[in-house]
């Protein structure tokens, strides 16, 4: 199967799970990770990465969501390795999604969103106020029991290390695509992690607000 195959047969998986179950809030993500980049090129979003702490309220596109966690932490190859790197590719974080419709957990492998809470958790993903009404919040979770490391220091600090090319892989792709974002360690963990029914092993790292800016 090449990759042209792969990521069809993905899309048709993200579709064939979007639809099943007329409970799911999940959005139904697409296939194309690529196609939606636009003309951006590695320059111009190199260029263009920043901070942005100022969301326009539009959520994003089914095309875009689908692009941007592809751009994150999306399989890239039939090994079923990311477009970032883990170490001894353990592949230890997982993507929440939080937005007003709910949060869904990103199945990198089946290309899907898969129901976590039909709530909105937004504002639990961060203690500064834009949080709250960015239309998109990353929250990305290390599971440290697959994490690689001797200790949990080691494991912690492997996972951050991990999480930090995630998060730049959205930088840019944002930077691509004209969106703002803004990476965000400054959240209550123990809070997040009840909001997210997160097991004991697991830790949120980061969270970081994809949206379009004010404007
Ligand atoms: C690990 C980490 C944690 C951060 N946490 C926050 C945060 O909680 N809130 C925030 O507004 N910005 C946060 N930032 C964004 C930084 O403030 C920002 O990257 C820095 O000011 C440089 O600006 P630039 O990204 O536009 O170059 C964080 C950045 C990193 C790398």
């Amino acid at each position: 199967m090449n990759r042209r195959m792969f990521l069809g047969a993905a899309g048709a998986l993200a579709l064939d799970l979007g639809m099943r179950g007329a409970a799911s809030a999940a959005p139904a993500l697409t296939p194309g990770p690529a196609r939606v980049l636009g003309e951006a090129s590695l320059a111009d979003a190199l260029q263009n990465r920043r901070s942005s702490r100022e969301y326009d309220a539009r959520p994003l596109p089914p095309e875009v969501l689908s692009g941007l966690l592809w751009a994150a932490w999306g399989v890239n190859r039939t090994d079923g390795r990311r477009t970032a790197p883990s170490a001894i590719n353990r592949q230890e974080i997982s993507i929440y999604v939080a937005t007003a419709e709910g949060v869904f957990l990103y199945d990198a492998p089946g290309h899907a969103l898969q129901d976590v809470r039909a709530e909105d958790l937004r504002a639990a993903t961060g203690k500064q106020p834009y949080a709250a009404s960015a239309p998109v919040n990353l929250v990305y979770v290390a599971d440290l029991d697959r994490a690689a490391g001797h200790s949990d220091e080691e494991r912690l600090l492997f996972a951050g290390m991990d999480t930090g090319f995630i998060s730049q892989n959205v930088y840019l792709f944002c930077a691509a695509m004209g969106l703002a974002t803004v990476v965000r360690a400054y959240f209550d963990p123990a809070a997040l992690a009840a909001a997210l029914g997160l097991g004991p092993r697991q830790r949120p790292m980061l969270a970081q607000c994809v949206g379009y800016p004010k404007g």
